[in-house]
This record gives C-alpha cells, sequence and structure tokens, in this order.
C-alpha cells in the first residue's frame, strides 16, 4: 500500500495511539486528532520520535461539540486535498447519570456516535477524492450488551444507565456506518467504504477520566488484568484500514480473532432509517460542506 493520508479521531492514547505509530511506520500520512493542545502535541512529538516519521500532522476538537468537530472538518479540508482514510476511535464513557453537552445531547451517545456521524458526513467529499476512501468506525463487543434501544428515546433521557449507554451507543455506530453504504449509493458519491472494528478488550484509559459508578469501578479493576495489549486491540483496526482484503467492503465488523457477526437483534431496516433521521435533524445546523 502506498503512502496514504489517515486522520485518525482520539489518538492521543490507547488503541488510537497505537494505530497511529504501526500506520505512521508504514509510511502513510497520519493526522493525530485530539481534544487537549498540550497533550496532542506531546503525543505527535512522542509519535515522530518512535517512528521516525515527520509527517505526522494533527487536528483539534471537542467531539462533545458538533461546531468543533465542523471547524475541525473544515481545517482539515483547507489542509488537505483529499482522505484516504478516516478512524474514527475517539470514544468515551461519562457517568452514572444522564448528562448534556453544552449542545444539550447526551455525552456518551455524542462522542460515540453522533461525533463519527457528523465528522464522516463533512469528510464524504474528501475520502470520495481519494478513489479508495475507507471509513472505519470502532464499535465495542458491548455493542450486545446494552440491551435493546429505544428508538423513541433515542439519547436514552428517559432510560439512561452507565452500561447501556455505552453499549447503545456502539449500536448506533454500527448501524449509521450501515447507512453510508445506502445513504452514498443514493447521492451517486462513490468509491467510499464504511466498516467497523472491535479492539476486544484491551488495557486503555478507556473511562478512566469519567464517573465510573463504584460496582463498576471494581468490576474494571478485577478485570482489567484479563484485558489484551493495545497493540493486540489495535490490530483490527491497522488491518481494516490497510488491508488488500478490505478492498470494497462494506459493513463488515471485525475484531482481533478477524471477521465477525454483528449481533442483529435490535436491528431491522427502519430502526436504522429512525437513527439516521435523528442523527440528520439534530446535526443539520452544522452539515454544510
Ligand atoms: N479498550 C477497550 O477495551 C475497548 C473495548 C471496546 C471498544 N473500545 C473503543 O476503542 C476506542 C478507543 O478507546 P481506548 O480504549 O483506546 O480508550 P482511551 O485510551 O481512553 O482513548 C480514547 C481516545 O478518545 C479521546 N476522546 C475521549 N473523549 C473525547 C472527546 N470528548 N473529544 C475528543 N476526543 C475524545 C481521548 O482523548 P484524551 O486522550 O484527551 O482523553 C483518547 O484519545 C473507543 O471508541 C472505545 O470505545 C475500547
Amino acid at each position: 500500500m502506498e503512502d496514504k493520508i489517515m486522520l485518525i479521531t482520539g489518538a492521543t492514547s490507547g488503541i488510537g495511539k497505537e494505530a497511529a505509530k504501526e500506520l505512521a511506520k508504514q509510511g502513510h500520512t497520519i493526522i493525530v486528532h485530539g481534544r487537549n493542545k498540550g497533550k496532542t502535541e506531546a503525543a505527535v512529538q512522542e509519535l515522530k520520535e518512535e517512528t521516525g516519521s515527520d509527517k505526522i500532522d494533527l487536528l483539534l476538537a471537542n467531539l462533545e461539540s458538533f461546531a468543533d468537530i465542523k471547524r475541525m472538518a473544515d481545517e482539515f479540508k483547507e489542509k488537505y486535498g483529499h482522505l484516504d482514510v478516516l478512524i474514527n476511535n475517539a470514544g468515551n464513557q461519562y457517568g452514572s447519570t444522564w448528562e448534556a453537552t453544552a449542545e444539550g445531547h447526551e455525552k456518551t451517545i455524542m462522542v460515540n456516535a453522533f461525533a463519527p456521524f457528523l465528522l464522516t458526513y463533512l469528510l464524504l467529499e474528501p475520502l470520495s477524492k481519494s478513489g479508495e476512501g475507507r471509513v472505519i468506525t470502532v464499535s465495542s463487543a458491548s455493542h450486545d450488551q446494552g440491551g435493546a434501544p429505544f428508538m423513541d428515546d433515542i439519547e436514552l433521557k428517559e432510560h439512561y444507565s452507565y452500561g447501556k449507554v455505552y453499549g447503545v451507543s456502539k449500536l448506533y455506530d454500527i448501524w449509521i456506518m450501515r447507512h453510508f453504504v445506502k445513504y452514498c449509493e443514493e447521492i451517486g458519491i462513490q468509491g467510499i467504504t464504511f466498516n467497523c472494528v472491535h479492539p476486544g478488550s484491551a488495557r486503555t484509559n478507556l473511562g478512566n477520566t469519567g464517573n465510573r459508578p463504584l460496582p463498576m469501578k471494581i468490576l474494571f479493576f478485577l478485570w482489567r488484568p484479563m484485558m489484551t495489549s493495545v497493540e493486540k486491540g489495535a490490530a483490527p483496526t491497522i488491518f481494516a484500514a490497510t488491508s488488500d482484503e478490505m478492498k470494497n467492503k462494506n459493513d463488515f465488523y471485525i475484531g482481533p480473532k478477524g471477521f465477525e457477526k454483528a449481533a442483529e437483534r435490535y436491528y431491522t431496516e427502519a430502526n436504522e432509517k429512525i437513527l439516521w433521521d435523528y442523527c440528520m435533524k439534530i446535526a443539520e445546523p452544522y452539515m454544510n460542506v
């Protein structure tokens, strides 16, 4: 694979940073996305030193904000003519009670699902100019552990719990990426593929900064020794970004052991469409490309 331009969200830590390192070593131009200027600059410096590559740039945005995502997408388009690979990797876990972003959306779903939706949408044009654009979204095995989503309560205002919101946000990722395939067909955009990966259970900072409920803290503490390395966790992302096997492939779900099947128990085309329409509605003020 020749030198590609790859934007990785949440590349200041964990799986995103590991993927950035390996992909930079392969010679690709890496754009490290972060939310904190100092931390992102430090990550870029570290990656440059570790890989010997100077083709590592950065972009900043807080993914809790549609407005900030829009600003970052515009900044990307001003600087780069096209994008080969978008890796929607950033993710978060917040607290035991429903919390709103400054724009009024539930935080976990905003960062884990609505942010990938808007960023992908805003970057469709540069991705289509790649000739072989790839969008990879990091979901989770938890997509099957949050129970049923509530299609009349997408942001779980009435049905919130710490575990449910994370699982549902990761289920949304799969449905949103699936719908992007249809959307691009409908509007005649060609040459972009959309797939999801999951890292298994990898030792990262995920959830460490949030207000995790006490039983979850205990569970995570006991579970941590069983977790795998970030290297193993990042492998599905790297495979999806670079493998020839993934050429022209859509709607795959790849984990550390290879191709898997995403859970379909709550999936219907109607549910996918309700979610898509909801995303289109709430992100609408930020969608002019
Ligand atoms: N680790 C696992 O076992 C596991 C399992 C299943 C799925 N995942 C998924 O894997 C992805 C990577 O997570 P990780 O495990 O590598 O965790 P991590 O070490 O905590 O990395 C998460 C990344 O997302 C960024 N991020 C979080 N909230 C953000 C926000 N509001 N705006 C911008 N960036 C934000 C973080 O930035 P900061 O560095 O500034 O915090 C960091 O770069 C996530 O989507 C996660 O849900 C992880």
